[in-house]
């Protein structure tokens, strides 16, 4: 695995250098990219002899040496990481990732990386508790940047109070644990459904719903950075993953044949679309005019997800969704025992903000066993919490398979 370490220009800095043996001594391959604040601090020689390589500074005079001669050194180098961290963070450099500044070679590989990305933010404590400070911070952890947070104590300045680098024992575990996330879904073929499916009134008009289909491409993005195969069926017209397969669909007949179609090399299923329960019984085939009174006909579509769970290969599971407004845990519930599924995420829709079309949601996860909160957050971090539960689904589902074939 590799990491690029990235040293910002705080007195901590000097730390940066115990946390690069760290992380060598647990075999990840480290590279440091300084800021020139960071320079003031500790001399780029120290990190060079610490890890053989050149350290990384300036964007205009690349260091290393690639293959291809003209190579652009920021891309290169941000696509191929396995995570950035950042150890000291300033609240400088915070700053810039949470507004997407990119005027050094550090925030820019932030911008251009899609690997996962670590800050373990030092400064002064009213530096830390700044309103602005706090913004942007939580501006990244919503698009899922992982804080190692700081501790309290005497600080360099002379004051006493929040926003010390955390030990880098820490930093170093929390990187540790990340990268070990960063492969978790190796293995697994994800089939996340998503959006809202369009059905046909008349060649002008659809019934359709407020979902937007970012919670669903949350969860395909987050399922393809931690190493599943991941086929994406949506109603959205948002971006695919890129490198895996993304299925554009209108209706929920469309979508039902696009899963039934791919669901033999699924071994997780996720419906989180929201499709369409009625369809016109017949489309009209003209558009409809303006009259006193129209009464329209629908039918039911058929239950993709009911339908997932009895034709699934042994092994696969299936998450559904729940949008509810009203008695959450009590109607997920029964939606759960009534599909089969071995999980259901329901989200509270009748809260302004959250859910349907926004960037938040909010929610609980129910098994048959279990009801655990998902406290507010972004789609993204929401995405991750959702897998991690998967994750902890397939190791459940693998104890009790091992345990019935020990059974004599
Ligand atoms: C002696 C000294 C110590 C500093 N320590 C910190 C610090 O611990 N945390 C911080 O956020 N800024 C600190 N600063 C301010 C940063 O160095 C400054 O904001 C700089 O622009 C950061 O640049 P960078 O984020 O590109 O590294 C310190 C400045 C000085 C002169």
């Amino acid at each position: 695995m590799k990491v690029l370490l990235g040293v910002t220009g705080g007195i901590a800095a000097y730390k940066a250098a115990e946390l690069t043996r760290l992380l060598q001594a647990a075999e990840v391959e480290v590279q440091v990219a300084m800021t020139a604040a960071a320079e003031e601090f500790v001399r780029p020689l120290t990190f060079a002899a610490l890890t053989g390589k050149q350290v990384l500074g300036s964007l205009w005079q690349p260091q290393v040496q690639g293959e291809a001669e003209f190579a652009i050194e920021h891309i290169a180098v941000a696509q191929a990481i396995d995570a950035l961290v950042i150890a000291p963070a300033t609240a400088n450099s915070l700053a810039k990732l949470a507004h997407g500044l990119a005027d050094d070679l550090l925030s820019t590989v932030y911008l251009a990386t899609e690997a996962p990305v670590l800050v373990a933010p030092a400064m002064n404590v009213n530096m830390w508790n700044h309103p602005a400070t706090q913004a942007n911070l939580r501006v990244l952890a919503d698009r899922g940047v992982e804080i190692v947070p700081p501790g309290a104590g005497y600080l360099a300045c002379g004051m006493t109070g929040s926003g010390r680098l955390a030990e880098v024992e820490a930093i170093a575990a929390a990187v540790l644990a990340r990268l070990a996330r960063r492969q978790d879904l190796a293995g697994e073929h994800v089939l996340v459904t998503a959006g809202g499916t369009r059905e046909a009134i008349d060649p002008v008009r659809f019934l359709g719903n407020r979902s937007s289909g970012k919670m669903g491409h949350a969860l395909a993005a987050a399922a393809s950075e931690r190493g599943a195969r991941v086929t994406l069926v949506t109603a959205s017209g948002l971006a695919g993953p890129p490198r895996q397969e993304t299925v554009r669909v209108n209706t929920a007949a469309e979508m039902r044949a696009a899963v039934f179609e791919r669901l033999d090399r699924a071994t997780v299923v996720i419906g989180a679309a929201a499709v369409a329960d009625f369809r016109m019984r017949e489309v009209a085939p003209e558009k409809l005019r303006r009259s006193g009174r129209m009464t329209l006909e629908f039918e039911a579509t058929e239950d993709i997800l009911a339908e997932a769970v009895e034709r699934r290969r042994p092994g696969t599971l299936v998450i559904a969704f729940a949008a509810e407004t009203a008695d959450l845990a009590a109607n997920a519930r029964a939606k759960l025992l009534r599909k089969g599924a071995d999980a259901i995420v329901v989200n509270d829709v009748s809260v302004a903000g959250l859910g349907f079309d926004s960037e938040r949601n909010a929610g609980l996860w129910l098994t048959r066993e279990t009801t655990e909160a998902f406290e507010e957050s972004s789609k993204q971090v929401m995405a991750e919490r959702i897998l991690d539960r998967v994750k902890r689904l397939r190791t459940a589902t693998f104890v009790s398979a091992e345990t019935e074939l020990a059974q004599p």
